[in-house]
């Protein structure tokens, strides 16, 4: 059985003492365990404050970017290497703002999936269409030669570590999110392209989230979906509330 993911991209958002405020809200809010992995992405900048907080706690910490190189001159850069040395678990690549902003190229995500698992770090990496792609009915193949992409290269015993989050890039933050259906038939289309990749048995024990305007409100659709197995939520992640209702979906 593929244990439910919910993780928390905090994005470009909170300082460390308003990261130490949500985070400390949250681990009395989702005292009540359901089940459910939760993962708090923050800014490298809240990283350690974030480390120290979720120590001995079920809270697992993740990164949003990493640099494939582990250490050299590059200016701004910051390594597999270093955040598992702050106690990261996972690192979110691929995320389309960083495709979109940064140039971000399937080459590039490919080798920083690499890197991850090299350091023992679980890639949440993360695909989608944007709404030109998808109205001229390209979806199923980019994403998945998205997923082909970025895992070319990548033995079997790594790959079955990593996450993916198909998030069609018209949902991100447009409070426009895709019908649970829709995405549990993208999702499923990526467990079949994991299966051609490696093997139907590893491509079952992959979790694949949804992520696009995920909220309080819809979070039970995409859940019933057989093959989705959480979610990455952006902006209801920032609010004590709204993540809570997301993360306890499954209890009154
Ligand atoms: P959103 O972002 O929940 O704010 O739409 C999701 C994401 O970008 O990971």
């Amino acid at each position: 059985m593929r244990r439910p993911l919910i993780a928390g991209n905090w994005k470009m958002f909170k300082t460390t003492g308003e990261a130490r405020a949500l985070v400390n809200g949250l681990k009395e809010s989702l005292a009540g365990n359901n089940g459910v992995e939760v993962a708090f992405c923050p800014p490298f900048t809240a990283l350690a404050a974030v480390a120290e907080l979720v120590a001995g706690t079920p809270f697992q910490l993740g990164a949003q970017n990493l640099f494939w190189e582990d250490e050299g001159a590059y200016t701004g850069e910051i390594s597999g290497l270093m955040l598992k040395d702050l106690g990261c678990c996972y690192v979110i690549i691929g995320h389309s703002e960083r495709r979109q902003y940064f140039g971000e190229t399937d080459e590039q995500v490919n080798k920083k999936v690499k890197a991850a698992f090299k350091h023992g770090l679980e890639p949440i990496l993360c695909v989608g269409e944007t709404l030109a792609q998808r109205e001229a009915g390209e979806t199923e193949q980019l994403v998945k030669t998205q997923v082909e992409k970025a895992l070319a290269g990548v033995p079997a015993e790594a790959a079955q570590r990593i996450v993916i989050a198909y998030e069609p890039i018209w949902a991100i933050g447009t409070g426009r999110s895709s019908s649970g259906a829709d995405a549990g038939r993208v999702t499923g289309l990526i467990r079949q392209t994991l299966a051609a990749l490696y093997s139907p048995e590893l491509a079952g024990k992959i979790r694949i989230l949804y992520g696009g305007s995920v909220k309080p409100g819809n979070i039970e659709e995409f859940m019933a979906e057989p093959e989705i197995d959480g979610a990455l939520v952006g902006g209801a992640s920032l609010d004590i509330n709204s993540f809570t209702g997301i993360v306890l979906y499954n209890t009154d």
